[in-house]
């Protein structure tokens, strides 16, 4: 498992979003929340905007799909230059077409889950995947506390995936800090999403080595 730290620049300035971006070059990838107002009640970024992020970004970018009818508008971000695609399995009505569409669009995929979804339904198709995000808060808005209730799910997730033989990623979102990213590294998670943790500080740099360093100590 390699850890990766993905701030997310849901809480960033976007009159300077490509200074923005740069701030985080030591990162591992840009965690981009895409939002329709219908999944979430937030609206933020279309596939144009992404396009011209991806372009931008020092880091390649992480798309994080909150839009109902997945099946119909994932593949734009894919196409727009993500190089990872994650959709809810909430919002999807065939989960594996869509995993195929983007992995031939040139994404690698990931499929997320809310608070309340269980992880079952994803046993059997779990190889259609790159990664599983486990949502750490209820998605839609950034500075909320981490759910200590979904450390279970995480370590259900990792043992499933090991059980399966396979190799996915295990994200979480929602709530990451110094305080937190231990105990979700701990339950199995290696990929980490943090907005306002790494954004409302001065040396976001320095906060992502903080989160990485912790990650590495708690991981196994
Ligand atoms: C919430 C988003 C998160 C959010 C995380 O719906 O998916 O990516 O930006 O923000 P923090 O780290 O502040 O909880
Ligand atoms: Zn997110």
């Amino acid at each position: 498992m390699s850890i990766r730290i993905n701030p997310s620049v849901l809480n960033c300035d976007f009159m300077r979003i490509g200074e923005e971006l740069d701030r985080i070059a030591d990162a591992d990838r840009a965690h981009i929340d895409v939002m329709d107002n219908h999944f979430v009640p937030n609206l933020t970024f279309g596939p144009s905007m992404v396009e011209q992020m991806a372009r931008r970004s020092p880091i390649p970018l992480d798309a994080h799909l909150m839009i109902t009818d997945a099946d119909r508008h994932a593949v734009a971000f894919a196409e727009a230059g993500a190089e990872s695609v994650t959709f809810h399995l909430e919002a999807a009505q065939a989960p594996v077409r869509l995993a195929r569409e983007l992995r031939k669009a040139g994404a690698q995929v990931g499929v997320a889950l809310r608070p309340a979804t269980p992880v079952e339904p994803l046993l059997d198709i779990l190889g259609e995947f790159d990664m599983v995000l486990v949502m750490t808060v209820e998605p839609g808005f950034g500075g909320q506390s981490f759910l200590d209730s979904m450390l279970p799910k995480i370590r259900r997730v990792r043992e499933a995936i090991s059980a399966a033989n396979l190799e996915l990623s295990v994200q979480v979102d929602g709530g990451i800090k110094r305080e937190t990213i231990g105990r979700a590294a701990e339950a199995g998670a290696d990929v980490f999403v943090a907005g306002s943790a790494v954004y409302s500080v001065d040396d976001a740099a320095a906060e992502i080595a903080a989160l990485r360093r912790l990650a590495a100590e708690h991981s196994h």
